[in-house]
């Protein structure tokens, strides 16, 4: 199986998850991408009152055109469950997510749900996070002198780019993906992130999972 066929299985699994009358938190990526097929399917053929809560344009826009109720985090009163990709999980289940420049919009409807699940074929899996350059979301005025500052930690910060544009993300600020190879202490590192000011939100998503849906040539995992 290829990697986009890893992902299509764990989004297939991870619909299962879904029942009738559910709020779900909706993720983004090209992993989430297979659950929303499957969940318009669902809700087609066995007229499931699901109301979704996606976490980008892209989600909400797919969404829609198959059906799915869609309904801003604000409107509603609580959400049951939200199923999302990642970048990258350790063995202690903590994660790097924001490689599709969301992680904002995912954490707060993350810590807002009151079960998460990640699905991700096996390349996700790492004993320790780094390697995948953390998404940091900052906004643009002063972002020159953080990431001096950045740099300085020896953080080797990169603007994402477009050509010569800045990426933009839904609330119009930039990324800065910091490469920093390994990170040895997670909550250390997402506390130092969190005091910078200008910084709105790191990719580091910590505590937050209920269970990981691993997707593997042989089939599926589930972990916790
Ligand atoms: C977007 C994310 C995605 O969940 C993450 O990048 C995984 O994406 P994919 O399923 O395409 O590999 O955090 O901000």
């Amino acid at each position: 199986m290829n990697q986009d066929e890893l992902k299509q299985i764990v989004g297939r699994e991870a619909v299962n998850y879904i029942q009738d009358g559910m709020t779900v938190g909706l993720g983004t990526g090209s992993t989430v991408k297979h659950l929303v097929e499957a969940l318009g399917k669902r809700v087609q053929t066995e007229n499931l009152n699901i109301v979704g809560v996606p976490t980008s344009n892209r989600t909400a826009k797919r969404a829609k055109e198959l059906g799915i109720t869609i309904k801003d985090i604000d409107q509603v009163d609580h959400i049951d469950l939200t199923i999302d990709g990642a970048d990258q999980i350790d063995e202690h289940y903590q994660g790097i997510k924001g490689g599709g420049i969301a992680h904002l919009r995912e954490k707060i409807v993350a810590i807002n749900s009151r079960k998460n699940i990640w699905i991700v074929d096996e390349s996700k899996l790492t004993k320790q996070l780094g390697s995948f350059p953390l998404p940091v979301e900052v906004i643009p005025y002063g972002s020159q002198q953080l990431f001096k500052k950045f740099k300085k930690r020896g953080y080797n910060p990169k603007f994402r780019m477009d050509g010569d544009r800045f990426i933009l993300t839904h609330s119009k600020n930039y990324i800065i993906d910091l490469g920093l190879g390994k990170i040895g202490d997670p909550h250390k590192l997402a506390k130092n992130l969190k005091d910078m000011t200008g910084v709105v939100e790191h990719g580091l998503f910590l505590d937050i999972v209920n269970t990981i849906i691993v997707g593997h040539a042989n089939g599926t995992e589930v972990i916790k």
